[in-house]
């Protein structure tokens, strides 16, 4: 059943998972120390408690900057194969030095970085426990976050449970709005399997002329122009504001826009028209969006020891 939840994280041949890599991870990711300044972790923009967003519209960076994009969730993204809003990280290891580099963003140097760690006796340790010998290197740093991070998985919702057959799991709002989420409305054209993506990318008529999204890789496609990344809709009532630049304030707001069926251009997706809900529809759509939420913010699930 495409609804039901994976039972195991899938890591790749060359990052298994290891606890000691994983705890290595875990640690990298809070430490503001990791910055040139102390100024951001990487937590400081993808925060446990709003599903690993930040709640702007766009990321804050080094001395306030605002970045051109949105955080966004970090849910599940052991199940994606590229990264990015655009798709421009191959993977997940790929990721983590883009930030930490961008004069913008952590505002850091890697011979600085690697001092800083190097000169610290308990990062020694762990460095030396996760991988061996050899010291701290900026493949180590990437394998370790990247570890860490894949264990980021949403919690189970009140959607599994009535996926797993408890009927009183969900109110009956929700169930009519589920009908339109995968019929009349049909979202899960794009937001499809349990976690309500498989990371395609789509220009659905939002962004701007400028914004070419997808498009910068394949500046021959029609279809990619404008086109972004599709998110997880898992926690998404936890989340807002919404969309990769973070024009929709909340949910309302994008059930509103969808509704309406964003801008007419050859590269909108075919997929994307007026879908005419009524009042009574969209308030349903909202109550299926809303059974979505974990019982618990997201901490990284328990992986069992190997
Ligand atoms: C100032 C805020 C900020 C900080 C600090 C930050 N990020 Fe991000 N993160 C973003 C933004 C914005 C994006 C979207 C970038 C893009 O699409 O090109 C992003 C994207 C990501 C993604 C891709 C997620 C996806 O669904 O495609 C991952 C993984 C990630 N960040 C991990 C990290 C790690 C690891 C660190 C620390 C080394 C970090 N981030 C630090 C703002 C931040
Ligand atoms: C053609 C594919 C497609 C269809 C159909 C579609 N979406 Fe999306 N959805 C996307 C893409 C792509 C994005 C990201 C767009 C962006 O950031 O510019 C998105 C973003 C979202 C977001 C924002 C999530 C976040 O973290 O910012 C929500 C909520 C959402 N969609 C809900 C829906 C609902 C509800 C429907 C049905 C009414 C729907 N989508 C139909 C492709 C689609």
């Amino acid at each position: 059943m495409q609804f039901r939840r994976p039972s195991e994280i899938p890591f790749p041949e060359d990052n298994p998972y290891s606890k000691a890599k994983t705890e290595l991870g875990r640690k990298l990711f809070f430490d503001p120390g990791l910055s040139g300044t102390g100024s951001h972790a990487c937590v400081t923009c993808h925060l446990p408690e709003v599903a690993w967003t930040d709640g702007n519209a766009r990321a804050i960076g080094w001395a306030g900057t605002v970045l051109p994009l949105r955080s966004p969730s970090l849910l599940n993204v052991a199940w994606l194969d590229r990264l990015g809003w655009d798709g421009k990280f191959p993977d997940l290891e790929s990721v983590a030095f883009t930030p930490l580099l961008s004069p913008a963003n952590m505002h850091q140097t890697e011979p600085e970085l690697l001092a800083k760690l190097q000169a610290d006796p308990d990062y020694a340790a762990q460095f030396r426990t996760a991988f061996g010998g050899d010291g701290i290197t900026r493949r180590r740093i990437e394998l370790a976050l990247a570890n860490f991070e894949r264990t980021i998985v949403s919690a189970v919702a009140p959607f599994d449970r009535w996926i797993d057959g408890d009927e009183q799991a969900i109110p009956e709002t929700a169930k009519r709005g589920f009908v339109l989420f995968t019929g009349k409305a049909n979202c899960v054209a794009c937001h499809m399997s349990w976690n309500f993506t498989e990371g395609a990318f789509y220009d659905i008529g939002l962004a701007g002329d400028g914004e070419i999204g997808r498009g910068r890789a394949f500046p021959n496609s029609i279809k990619l122009r404008h086109a972004y990344k599709v998110p997880t809709l898992r926690d998404v009532a936890r989340r807002g504001p919404y969309m990769h630049d973070g024009p929709l304030a909340d949910l309302d707001a994008v059930i509103a826009f969808y509704n309406k069926g964003g801008r007419e251009r050859p590269s909108r997706s075919e997929l994307i028209r007026p879908l005419g809900l009524t009042d009574t529809e969209r308030a349903d759509l909202r109550a299926f969006l809303e059974t979505l939420t974990g019982d618990r913010d997201t901490r990284p699930a328990a992986v069992s020891d190997k």
